[in-house]
């Protein structure tokens, strides 16, 4: 497949799409970056490259490292992980607080803040350091040393994550916190500051593509049954209220991240990463979702 090609077709064809996103302005830090960054790249399980535009660029992977998070989670609680928080699309937004007080403090899924502060909370009580032992979890599955946190973003988004310590607040209430709330919210702060750029973020993500097994190192992360798994979380639940609107469009399991960031898989051929600052109403990248439609459109190629 020439993806190359492909790339810059669908990228002429986007000229003409009036991009109506904003920026993510309430973490101030991520209102600074350039809006109109556009990158995309493409690594396929036999090892080929593609990248177009912004491509090697690094940006805030926000939420996608909650899938990150949840690899490593469930590797070390396996299927207990799932009394503490759900795998049902909660048609919310990501950071909303309503349904969890219903749902006496067990979030729908992992990808809503909700649900990934609780996964926070399970590696803070399996790691001995946690935030150091995470940041080589994702560099061994990255293949690359130089992943790491952004300190800036942290301290951006503890200045304003009110919300977030809501629902941690409220969640330990219930008692689905274990460990000091402080702790809890630090490591979910910095494991949302992570940066990468789509290069890194699509061979990062090659494992969920190939049965849990890095293509390059051979290194086993996850079981085949656990990566089917996660990819149909990330299916039905990778883009919050939207998620069914981008199954939709674009029929791969998917993951979005404020900073304007995606990444969506399939199985057995290739993992893309797409990076597009300005989000639609649901905070997930505006132009990003459309190239990702445009693309399997164009390929006739989706899991469906
Ligand atoms: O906690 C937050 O609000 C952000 N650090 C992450 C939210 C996010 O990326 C939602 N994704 N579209």
């Amino acid at each position: 497949m020439e993806y190359q090609k492909l790339f810059i077709k669908i990228n002429n064809g986007l000229q003409e799409f009036h991009d109506l996103g904003q920026v993510a302005d309430y973490i101030p830090e991520l209102g600074k970056v350039n809006p109109n960054k556009f990158g995309v790249h493409l690594t396929t399980v036999d090892k080929q490259h593609f990248g177009f535009g912004d491509a090697n660029e690094k940006f805030s992977i926000q939420s996608i490292s909650k899938v990150l998070a949840l690899t490593l989670a469930y590797t070390l609680e396996d299927e207990n992980l799932f009394k503490r928080v759900g795998v049902e699309p909660s048609g919310t937004p990501f950071n909303s607080l309503f349904q969890l007080e219903a749902d006496n403090g067990i979030p729908r899924n992992p990808f809503i803040n909700a649900g990934a502060i609780v996964i926070s909370d399970v590696l803070v009580s399996h790691l001995k350091n946690p935030k150091e032992d995470f940041i080589q979890f994702v560099q061994q599955v990255a293949e690359n040393s130089e992943i790491s946190f952004c300190e800036r973003i942290v301290a951006s988004e503890k200045s304003c994550g009110f919300r977030n310590m809501a629902l941690a607040n409220l969640m330990k209430s219930f008692g689905n916190i274990k460990n000091d709330i402080d702790e809890v919210m630090d490591f979910y702060f910095n494991l949302c500051s992570i940066e990468m750029t789509c290069q890194e973020l699509s061979k990062t993500f090659l494992f969920l593509a190939n049965h849990g097994v890095c293509p390059f190192t051979n290194t086993i992360i996850l079981t085949p049954s656990k990566t089917k798994r996660i990819n149909s979380i990330m299916q039905s639940c990778g883009f919050y209220d939207e998620a069914g609107e981008f199954s939709f469009k674009v029929g791969l399991p998917g993951k979005s991240g404020v900073g304007g960031g995606i990444v969506a898989i399939h199985p057995e051929k290739y993992s893309i990463a797409v990076w597009s600052p300005k989000l639609n109403k649901k905070g997930n990248s505006n132009k990003g979702i459309e190239f990702l439609e445009r693309f399997t459109s164009e390929t006739k190629i989706s899991i469906f």
